[in-house]
Order: C-alpha cells, then sequence, then structure tokens
C-alpha cells in the first residue's frame, strides 16, 4: 500500500493564490458565476491543471474537467471536486477548497509517479451557487440531466443577462456535450456526508399600489412592503417550527419604487426552505402557501408566487461513504456523520454515479460569508482524507 501525503502549504498556497480573484476588502470573495473574475480562476485552473499532467476538457455549460490517464483507459475515471464560483460576499473556502483539494491530490499523484488505474478527473461544476442565475448546481444539473440545455441556456440574472451570453462573453461555452461521460465517484471537500437535504426555491411578487407618503391615509394604502415584510417573519416562523432540521430563509428582496415617499406598490423576493425529509419539506411548503393568503389578502395585496426549482433529499452510495470513513482513520483522523445542510453539484451526479462528499471542519460553522474560516491544517486533512479515498476505491479496480 502507498503512503503518499499531499503537500499541504502547496495546498494553502493555491488557496490564497486564487483568493485574489474577486477579492473583497473583508478578505472574502466575490466571484460570481461567468464574470471576468470567474474567468480569470477558470484560467489559472486550466493551466495549473495542464501543469499537473491534466488535459483539460471544457462541456457546453462550462463545467471543467481535467482528466490525468489512467493504466486502464477502459475504466470510468474516478472524478472529485467542486466549484470555482462563490456568492457575493462568499468566504475563501466554499467550493474552492474542493476543487483545489483535488488537484493537490492530482499534483501529488504526478510529482510520486504513481499511476492509478482508473483515470483520474478534477472538475469545476458551473454555477453550483446559485445566486447569480437561480437555480443553484446549474452545470451538474445539465451534467446529470436533470435540466435541459435550453433551460440552463436561457436563466436570467436580476440585470436581464442570460446564462448562455455570460458564458459565450467568458469564452466559456465548450464544444463537448454536457453527461457525455460517465463518472464513478466524485468527492468534494472530515465530515462523511452521507446525503443531502431537500431544497426548494420559490420567487414571490406582490402586488400593492404606489401613492403618496403624505397624502394616502393609513387604512386606503395597499403596501406591498409591509406585506412581504410580514410574510418574511412568517417565513422565519416555520423555519423555527420545524427546526432544527427545518429551515427557512428570505435572502433577496426587491422593492418598487424604493423611494422614500412613495408607499411601495411593488416588492419581489425570494424563498428557500429547506428539510431532510421530502414529506416534511411538503408540510413545510404548505404552510408557506396558507401563510401568503393569510397576510396578504387583508393588507388588499395580490401575488403570484412560484417554486423556480426543487431538489428532493438525496442519500450517498454506502460503499463510497465506506471508503471515506477508512480513507480518514487510514490518515487518522475522527470521524463523523453529517447530512448536508448546502446543496452541492454531488446531488446531481448522484443520480447517475455513485457519489459522496467529504467536508472539513469551518470556524463556528460560518459559510457563505466573507469571514469563512478553516485551517491550512484542516483543508490538508480534507485533501489527504480525499486522495487516500481515491486510492483507496482505485486499488479495488485492479
Ligand atoms: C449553495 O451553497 C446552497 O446550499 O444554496
Ligand atoms: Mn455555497
Amino acid at each position: 500500500m502507498q503512503n503518499l501525503k499531499i503537500n499541504a502549504q502547496r495546498l494553502w498556497d493555491t488557496l490564497m493564490e486564487t483568493a485574489s480573484f474577486g477579492r473583497t476588502v473583508k478578505g472574502g470573495i466575490n466571484r460570481l458565476t461567468l464574470t471576468d473574475d470567474d474567468k480569470e480562476v477558470r484560467d489559472w485552473f486550466r493551466k495549473a491543471a495542464e501543469a499537473a499532467g491534466c488535459t483539460v476538457m471544457i462541456d457546453e455549460v462550462g463545467n471543467m474537467f481535467a482528466r490525468r490517464p489512467g493504466r486502464r483507459e477502459g475504466l470510468a475515471p474516478l472524478a472529485m471536486g467542486s466549484h470555482l464560483d462563490t456568492q457575493p460576499t462568499g468566504g475563501k473556502f466554499d467550493g474552492v477548497l474542493g476543487v483545489l483539494a483535488a488537484l493537490e491530490a492530482v499534483r501529488t499523484l504526478q510529482e510520486s509517479g504513481y499511476e492509478t488505474n482508473a483515470p483520474i478527473e478534477i472538475v469545476n461544476w458551473t454555477n453550483e451557487e446559485g445566486s447569480r442565475f437561480a437555480p443553484a448546481m446549474l452545470g451538474s444539473g445539465v451534467f446529470a440531466g436533470a435540466f435541459a440545455l435550453d433551460y440552463a441556456d436561457g436563466r436570467q440574472d436580476r440585470d436581464g443577462n442570460t446564462f448562455a451570453d455570460a458564458l459565450l462573453r467568458i469564452g466559456y461555452r465548450g464544444a463537448e456535450k454536457a453527461g457525455a461521460q460517465i463518472l464513478e465517484n466524485a468527492g468534494a471537500t472530515i465530515g462523511v456526508v452521507t446525503g443531502v437535504q431537500g431544497m426548494r426555491w420559490y420567487d414571490v411578487t406582490v402586488c400593492g399600489e404606489d401613492a403618496h407618503t403624505g397624502a394616502t391615509p393609513m387604512h386606503l394604502r395597499k403596501n406591498a412592503l409591509l406585506g412581504a415584510a410580514r410574510v418574511i417573519d412568517a417565513v422565519d416562523a416555520i423555519g423555527r417550527e420545524f427546526a432544527p432540521e427545518g429551515v427557512a430563509t428570505v435572502g433577496l428582496i426587491e422593492n418598487r419604487p424604493n423611494s422614500r415617499n412613495v408607499v411601495p406598490g411593488e416588492v419581489f423576493f425570494t424563498i428557500d426552505l429547506r428539510h431532510r425529509e421530502d414529506n416534511v419539506l411538503e408540510q413545510m411548503e404548505q404552510r408557506l402557501r396558507l401563510a401568503l393568503a393569510a397576510i396578504l389578502d387583508p393588507l388588499g395585496l395580490t401575488y403570484q408566487e412560484k417554486q423556480i426549482w426543487g431538489s428532493p433529499a438525496v442519500r450517498f452510495a454506502p460503499e463510497l461513504i465506506r471508503c471515506v470513513r477508512r480513507a480518514a482513520e487510514e490518515a487518522g483522523f475522527a470521524t463523523r456523520d453529517i447530512v448536508s445542510g448546502a446543496g452541492h453539484d454531488a446531488v446531481y451526479v448522484a443520480r447517475i454515479a455513485p457519489t459522496t462528499m467529504i467536508f472539513v471542519p469551518c470556524l463556528k460553522g460560518i459559510s457563505h460569508n466573507e469571514a469563512e474560516s478553516t485551517s491550512l491544517e484542516e483543508c490538508a486533512a480534507g485533501a489527504q482524507v480525499l486522495l487516500n479515498a481515491i486510492l483507496e476505491y482505485d486499488r479495488g479496480l485492479a
């Protein structure tokens, strides 16, 4: 058995180097998908992967696959990876660590001259975050056949730019059809991740009437923002009712006309509901629908509510979960089973190939925040377990 050690400092240096693409003053990253900063980090990743002996292929939704050949090319590749896009006030590790730990694992194989049986791939999925173009996990979703290409292409950001135009603009519309290859394994970021909770996203527009703040008596107002505020409180109450597994959030709101002396006539906002049991998530949705009507009708407001995305709860492949446990043991790390609260590309990949994930701790659990913090040792532990797990699985293919 080989005892290959990843290079912790080199991994850390790549994390810090790539954090310069979209760095924020608070030390986080603002690298929304398909922006100039995303292009720069993609270009960097392509060069780094090529230098590590990989051939890089880009598919039609911009997913990047860096492949290192195996001894037996007929075997399906073992893929590891995550995403390089971030939230607008994202941290330096969410997603990025999954891609760069995979790069570190490949660099370690390359410098030791280790030949795996199966080809190894590092994957950078497009638009995992879903912050600029909803829904999340769009690239992996097209890859896995959960979304049609046309659907992805037509997604619009809040400024009306389409996903297809943004992809072309940065030069990452690849020739390869998405999902043309088969994955055997995908890992991303030492939590042994047994699954991912179910998620549903909604768009809501509340319509009232623009009116003069000075000249419109209180009883004659149709104040869309007041309605939205009460719904936001009700959404939070739904999350609390179903806690700790249930969570419910309004994260984006646009108030129109957003003028201090106009009673707001229209408000757009988003809702994100999550739970690890799909039937409980369904109950949360029913509570939401009741709350919308009960709150908005008496205020004289109309509304449109649309579920724009749903991702059922996922359970990962038991044989790969065992591989990760053994890999962590081999490296001398304690493990904890965990169901992911966040969505990940692994959700869609799991539909077409055995899949699991590896988690490392982050300080106080803070993520989607510029203060997101994971130590060099923790990043290295994740990368080492990733490499061990891949080798453990690959040895079984001999
Ligand atoms: C992405 O990180 C999500 O969980 O929405
Ligand atoms: Mn994220």
